[in-house]
């Protein structure tokens, strides 16, 4: 049975390359990349050429890099690190209702050193409203976090608006973004952007789980989460995974010179929401469609609890994902739709379709039969039971 993978912003698979690059990293350029031998120097120019070209990829400098194990270390050390550099400036810190648990309970650990948290809720639609993060800047706002793009329903936030006006406006305030779902398929140009701090994992565009790397403006100091060596400037010590930052490079590559994915993707999500109107199945979109990226589609198929959806549509080989992975397995419902005001039944409904090029070239009404098929099942059940 063909198998539909559509949950790309849990995860992507390793690309072919990434992996044969993973493979040879590994097994010929083993040796520690501070060792001042011929083994480590080759290892160093390994991490050297991985550094160079994805600090290009975002308008950096190479010594604005620094390799990290992925999102979730990223958006800790940008926010507790810069958080507790400046601590003696100022205490406060604002970012969104809306931002992954890898902010929000950073966040929370940080309100338990003593700062002052104001996450900024979303409209209903999941987009989010500059003037009310402008409203809720202080004389002792040290840092304002923000995803470019949310896990959740794809609404992109207002990141190089937000940048530009702290730049002028604040610039003793910095600006981390959480690109983790958009790195590779928006412009990402730091300097546009105005941003301080961005967090970038390899697992969302193809590349090995476990790697990612976290910009810093040159001259933002930003404490350390752990220590030991002084790898990667002091900052994220250890001896660095050089075979996962090169498969990462090689990942970053190949999505950066895909660009027209994102043309095919828009008429990708136009093509399974006509299809699924089409076949007179009943859905709400959840997160409005304009201002939103073409990859990610949050929808709820009333009355039709999302897990067990999730759990037929497995059956039939078709992958998706109640809300975020990391927590589609509690019970509660998802923090951003809830913080959007949806119904209950909406909220226990929803489902996140989320794609890659991968799955423009496939046989897309074959999977919008199979889904039409659960959905109708389930939905003849759920009204015998009513
Ligand atoms: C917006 C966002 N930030 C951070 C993360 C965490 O990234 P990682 O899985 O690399 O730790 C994710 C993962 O889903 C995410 O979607």
């Amino acid at each position: 049975m063909k198998e539909f993978y559509w949950d790309n912003s849990a995860t992507t698979a390793m690309s072919r390359a990434a992996i044969d690059e993973y493979g040879r990293v590994a097994e010929t350029v083993f040796g520690n990349p501070s060792s001042l031998h011929r083994k480590g120097v080759e290892a160093e120019k390994v991490l050297r050429a991985s550094r160079s070209f994805l600090s290009s990829t975002i308008g950096a400098k190479e010594k604005e890099i620094t390799f990290t194990s992925g999102g979730t270390e990223g958006n800790n050390l940008a926010l507790r690190g810069i958080a507790r550099a400046y601590g003696k400036r100022g205490r406060h810190i604002i970012s969104t209702a809306v931002e992954h648990p890898a902010v929000l309970n950073t966040l929370d650990q940080l309100k338990v050193l003593g700062y002052e948290i104001t996450l900024v809720p979303p409209n209903a639609d999941g987009s989010v409203e500059p003037g009310r993060i402008r409203e809720a800047l202080r004389a002792d706002t040290i840092l304002v976090s923000m995803m470019a793009v949310n896990n959740e329903t794809g609404s992109i936030l207002p990141c190089a608006e937000i940048g530009a006006w702290l730049k002028s406006n604040a610039s003793e305030t910095f600006f981390h973004v959480d690109a983790v779902q958009s790195y590779g398929k928006m412009d990402l140009d730091v300097r546009r952007l105005g941003a301080d701090a961005l967090t970038v994992s390899a697992h969302k565009f193809h590349g090995p789980k476990g790697v990612g790397f976290l910009y810093l403006r040159e001259g933002v100091r930003c404490q350390p989460l752990v220590f030991g060596g002084g790898q990667e400037q002091g900052i994220r010590p250890g001896t660095e995974n050089t075979a996962g930052i090169a498969a990462m490079a090689v990942a970053a590559q190949i999505t950066l010179d895909a660009r027209p994915a994102m043309e095919r993707l828009k008429l990708f999500k136009e093509a399974v929401l006509s299809g699924l109107e089409k076949r007179g199945v009943e859905f709400e979109v959840n997160g409005a469609l304009g201002d939103s990226v073409p990859y990610i589609l949050n929808i709820s198929f009333p009355y039709i609890r999302s897990e067990v959806l999730l759990h037929s549509l497995e059956s039939v080989g078709v992958y998706v994902s109640t809300g975020s992975a990391c927590s589609s397995k509690k019970k509660n419902y998802s923090h951003v739709l809830r913080a959007m005001g949806l119904s209950e039944i909406r909220m226990e409904s929803a489902i996140r379709l989320s794609w890659s090029d991968y799955n423009t070239g496939e046989a897309l009404e074959e999977a919008l039969d199979r889904i039409e098929k659960c959905v109708t099942e389930l939905s003849k059940i759920m009204k015998r039971r009513k």
